[in-house]
C-alpha cells in the first residue's frame, strides 16, 4: 500500500497536500485542542494534519485509502465519540463525501466535521440544497488568498474554502480567513 500511496503522490492530480500554516491556522480557529475524539480519514503518514497533531498530542485516529488497512472513507468507522472530522479530501469526490459526513451527523458518529473544498462547492442545486438543510449550524470560511498545496505547481490554484458544522467556536455562517 505504501507504493501504491507514494505513486499516487506523483501522478493523481487528486493527491493535493494541505501545507502546514493551513492545517495552524484551521486548528488555531476552531481551537482544535478543545476536542477529545478527532478523526482525519483522508491523511497518510506525511499528512500535516496529523504530524501536528502528534506534536500538539491531539488523540486522533488517521486512515487513509492506501493505509496499511486500505481504509476507505465510505467503509470506515469514526474512532469511539468522535467530535470532530476534519481533512482535506479529494474534490473529485466532494458530492459523496458531504453525503456521507452528514450522513455520520445524522447517524451520532460524529459530532462536527471541517471539510477543506473547493470555493465552488457552494454552487451546485444539489449541494446548496444540503446546505441549505443545515444552515444553522454551517460555517464556511473563505480564504483570501490562494493555497499553494505541496507538491503542486502554481498552476493548480483553486480557490478553497472550508466547510464547517457545528464547530461551537463558530458563530457566524460566513468568515474570510
Ligand atoms: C486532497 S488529498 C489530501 C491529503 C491529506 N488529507 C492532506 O491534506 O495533505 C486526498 C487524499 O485522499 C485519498 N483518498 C481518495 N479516496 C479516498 C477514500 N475513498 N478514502 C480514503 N482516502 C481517500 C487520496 O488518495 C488522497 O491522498
Amino acid at each position: 500500500m505504501l507504493k501504491e500511496y507514494e505513486r499516487e503522490k506523483e501522478t493523481n492530480k487528486n493527491h493535493v497536500a494541505t501545507p502546514r500554516w493551513v492545517v495552524e491556522n484551521i486548528y488555531d480557529i476552531i481551537k482544535i485542542k478543545s476536542f477529545n475524539s478527532i478523526w482525519f480519514p483522508f491523511n497518510n503518514y506525511d499528512s500535516q494534519f496529523k504530524l501536528k497533531a502528534d506534536e500538539l498530542k491531539l488523540k486522533y485516529k488517521a486512515t487513509h485509502i492506501f493505509d496499511d488497512l486500505g481504509n476507505d472513507f465510505f467503509k470506515t468507522e469514526p474512532p469511539a465519540s468522535c467530535d470532530l472530522l476534519i481533512s482535506n479530501p479529494p474534490f473529485d469526490q466532494q458530492n459523496e463525501i458531504i453525503k456521507r459526513s452528514f450522513e455520520l451527523i445524522e447517524n451520532g458518529q460524529i459530532k462536527a466535521f471541517c471539510l477543506l473544498l473547493p470555493l465552488s462547492t457552494l454552487e451546485t442545486e444539489k449541494r446548496a440544497n444540503i446546505y441549505e438543510k443545515y444552515i444553522d449550524k454551517l460555517s464556511i470560511l473563505i480564504f483570501k488568498k490562494r493555497i499553494k498545496f505541496i507538491g503542486r505547481t502554481s498552476s493548480f490554484n483553486t480557490a478553497c474554502c472550508w466547510i464547517c458544522y457545528n464547530i461551537n467556536n463558530l458563530k457566524n455562517t460566513i468568515y474570510w480567513i
